[in-house]
Parts: structure tokens; C-alpha cells; sequence
């Protein structure tokens, strides 16, 4: 199964940016102990601080037989209804990640584009979220919702 992680700006500074937030691990790092953990799956990463970038490599995912979508859209989570759109056009189930809690910061980290266009959202669980997403994809995806 191939599953692709998405995540938006600033998130190529994790382990240096905002630690007492969002941690001391680089993304980089973390991807390779992930795909220790799940080595069935074929896991791909995008990082870009560039809207147009990520809407354009979602795109690409519907030819390239992308079967599963993990997104921290970061900041454009807030703001992006372009990235809603795409996820939408492409119809490949999708979770939102977010590292932090976003209820319990300001105010406008409360509300995403995204959510409605994904199956779910995982917030506040810390890089952990991103394994729990993969997890869901992989395997919880399959299941009927009770
Ligand atoms: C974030 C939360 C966003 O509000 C913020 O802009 C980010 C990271 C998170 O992973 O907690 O850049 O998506």
C-alpha cells in the first residue's frame, strides 16, 4: 500500500522550531523510525512552504496510485480552501495531522479547511499522531464505521 505524508510550512524546521511545542526530533528522523514500524507500507514524504506546490503534488497523487493521504497542512490548515478543494477532487482518504493541540491555542488555529474533507483528525498526540494516521489508513480504513 502506498500512503504519502504531506506536510505544509515551517514544519521542515521541526526539532529546532518552537521545541517546548512541537518537540526536539527532525521530521526526517521520524520518518525513518516510521517506516521501521510499518514496513509493508510503501511511505512517501512532501514537505513544502509553498501552497501551490502541495496542491500540485496532491494532484499528482491520483495518477500515481497514492492510496492514502497524511496532512499537516501547518498554517494553511487555517487559511487554505485551495487545499480543501484538491483533497476533494482527488477523493483519496486523507487524515489531518496536527502536532500541537490546536483547541487549546489561539483561536484561529480552532478552525481548518481541511477537516470536512478528511476522514478524521488527529490533534495534540504529538509526532505520534502521524503513526496513528498511517495506522488508521492501513488497516482502520478497511473497517465500516460502527
Ligand atoms: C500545526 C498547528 C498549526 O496551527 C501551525 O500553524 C503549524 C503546525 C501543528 O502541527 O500543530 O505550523 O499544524
Amino acid at each position: 500500500m502506498n500512503i504519502a505524508i504531506i506536510n505544509g510550512p515551517n514544519l521542515n524546521l521541526l526539532g529546532t522550531r518552537e521545541p517546548e511545542i512541537y518537540g526536539k526530533v527532525s521530521f526526517e528522523d521520524f520518518l525513518e523510525e516510521l517506516k521501521q514500524r510499518f514496513p509493508d507500507i510503501v511511505l512517501s514524504y512532501f514537505q513544502s512552504n509553498e501552497e501551490g506546490r502541495l496542491i500540485s503534488k496532491i494532484q499528482e497523487f491520483r495518477i500515481s496510485g497514492c492510496e492514502g493521504i497524511v496532512i499537516n497542512a501547518a498554517a494553511y490548515s487555517h487559511t487554505s480552501i485551495a487545499l480543501a478543494d484538491v483533497l476533494k477532487a482527488v477523493g483519496i482518504p486523507a487524515v489531518e495531522v496536527h502536532i500541537s493541540n490546536i483547541f487549546g491555542r489561539e483561536r484561529f488555529r480552532h478552525h481548518s479547511y481541511l477537516s470536512p474533507v478528511c476522514k478524521g483528525v488527529i490533534a495534540g498526540l504529538g509526532l505520534e499522531g502521524y503513526a496513528l494516521a498511517v495506522q488508521y489508513l492501513s488497516d482502520g480504513n478497511k473497517r465500516p464505521l460502527p
